[in-house]
């Protein structure tokens, strides 16, 4: 018999912090140290923040940072392990959602990583949203996965998994205002939640606002 899970975004992430995810993993995707590492601190806004592990690294960092969620239990997780980091004056955390609309901006970094949902999630809407939030000299870094990764099971089931050229549209990243640095699918290794590791497939986009527009 199949469990009924709620399809409402805010009672299904509940749902989902609450009995299905209830730890942090503990440290920033390797997507975000990847591609951010060398970008200079600023204002940055992360986009579906979980537990808060790469907006805590950004604090880490010398960023001012804000994490969004729909998910009052991941963000409360996220603003004690920031207290306990003595991070609490650089990483904030802040409850809403975000198809009904963003924060202003602007912002030196907005990130959206994995920011997919198998339940409504006006994905493509909310990242243009976010690249009009990006300050001149700014960047977005979009990185999503390209195909379910094995250990996904139903949180696959009606989850988009965008191409190259479908993030570029949402971005809509109109080439005398912005430089997109990276639009690629790559390779890394993963590990699973009972700690099998396979190859995942992700779809990145990083791309700069150019400072003369
Ligand atoms: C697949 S998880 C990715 C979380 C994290 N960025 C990571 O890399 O592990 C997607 C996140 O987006 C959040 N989310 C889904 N729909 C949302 C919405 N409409 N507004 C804000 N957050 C949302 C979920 O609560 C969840 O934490």
């Amino acid at each position: 018999m199949e469990v009924e899970t709620p399809q409402d975004p805010q009672a299904f992430w509940e749902e989902f912090y609450r009995t299905r995810r209830t730890g942090s993993a503990g440290k920033p995707s390797a997507m975000l140290v990847r591609y951010a590492a060398d970008l200079p601190a600023g204002a940055a806004l992360d986009l579906g923040a979980s537990h808060g592990d790469d907006v805590l690294w950004l604090a880490e960092r010398g960023w001012q940072a804000t994490g969004i969620d729909i998910s009052e239990t991941a963000l409360e997780r996220a603003r004690q392990r920031a207290r306990d980091l003595g991070l609490g004056a650089r990483a904030r955390f802040e409850v809403r959602d975000l198809a009904a609309g963003l924060p202003e901006g602007g912002f030196d970094l907005i990130t959206a990583l994995y920011f997919q949902s198998p339940v409504e999630l006006p994905r493509p809407a909310i990242l243009r949203a976010a690249a009009a939030r990006v300050a001149p000299g700014g960047h977005i870094l979009v990185v999503a996965h390209a195909a379910a990764p094995p250990w996904a099971g139903d949180m696959a089931k009606h989850a988009q998994f965008p191409t190259v050229a479908s993030e570029l549209e949402a971005l809509d990243c109109d080439p005398t205002r912005w430089t997109v640095l990276m639009a690629s699918v790559v390779e890394r290794e993963g590990t699973g939640p009972d700690g099998i590791k396979a190859q995942l497939r992700d779809t990145v986009v990083l791309a700069r606002r150019n400072r003369e527009n």
